[in-house]
């Protein structure tokens, strides 16, 4: 109950007025953001890129998790750790050295993450689990918030806490969890719990926020 981690998802905050969104979930308690990247490429999609994480460093001291949803990751990881990641994940099917990016973003003293989609097999990811800091599971196929959760995956976060018990490894879930997703997910003890929509989305962002903490 009191190790629940939520980590508020930018893309549905309201781009105007950015700052007022980042500490409306602040002065909750919140002090880990999720920052959706997405290139019109490996998703269908846009978003924003360091630029704007560099100037929301500066108002914010939360943990940034910039969650790449781009191609070819390698060639802006550097762009992504020198605007104030704090931890970088990129797509396992969008990276072609899975260790060689895994290694560059811990080098740089930044916590190294690797992003599932939901048919991708979790197993894939055994060979690796020496080189990774944290896994993200897709519960949605990336690409826009406010999509249904996918079920099937409680089974990969399942599966994916029980193989990396004995690594030094966080497990974080992203899509589609809400008030009335939320427990299942609670339930297959995940570290981070990434909502967008289900928190931005509400009238009472601070009641939201306690109803889904479950406080
Ligand atoms: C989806 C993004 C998610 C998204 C979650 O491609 O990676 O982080 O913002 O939004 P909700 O919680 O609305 O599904
Ligand atoms: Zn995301």
């Amino acid at each position: 109950m009191n190790n629940r981690i939520i980590s508020p998802s930018l893309l549905s905050a309201n781009f105007t007025r950015l700052k007022e969104d980042i500490k409306k979930v602040e002065v909750l308690g919140v002090d880990r953001l999720h920052l959706d990247v997405m290139d019109g490429n490996f998703v269908p999609n846009l978003t924003f890129g360091p630029f704007i994480i560099k100037d929301m460093r500066e108002i914010s001291s939360s943990h940034f998790e910039t969650h790449l949803m781009i191609k070819n990751p390698e060639k802006y990881l550097k762009d992504y750790i020198d605007a104030g990641s704090d931890t970088l994940i990129f797509h396992y099917e969008a990276s072609k050295d899975i260790k060689k990016d895994l290694t560059f973003i811990k080098d740089n003293n930044v916590v190294a993450g690797i992003a599932i989609n939901p048919d991708t097999k979790p197993e894939v990811l055994i060979e690796y689990l020496d080189y990774i800091d944290y896994i993200l599971i897709m519960s949605v196929y990336p690409g826009f918030g406010g999509q249904s959760f996918i079920q099937d995956t409680l089974n990969t976060m399942k599966y994916l806490k029980q193989i990396t018990k004995d690594h030094n490894i966080l497990i974080g879930v992203d899509g589609g969890v809400n008030i009335n997703t939320i427990d299942m997910v609670y339930d297959t003890n995940i570290d981070i719990t990434i909502v967008g929509s289900g928190l931005y989305g509400a009238s009472n962002i601070k009641e939201r926020y306690q109803q889904l903490i479950g406080k």
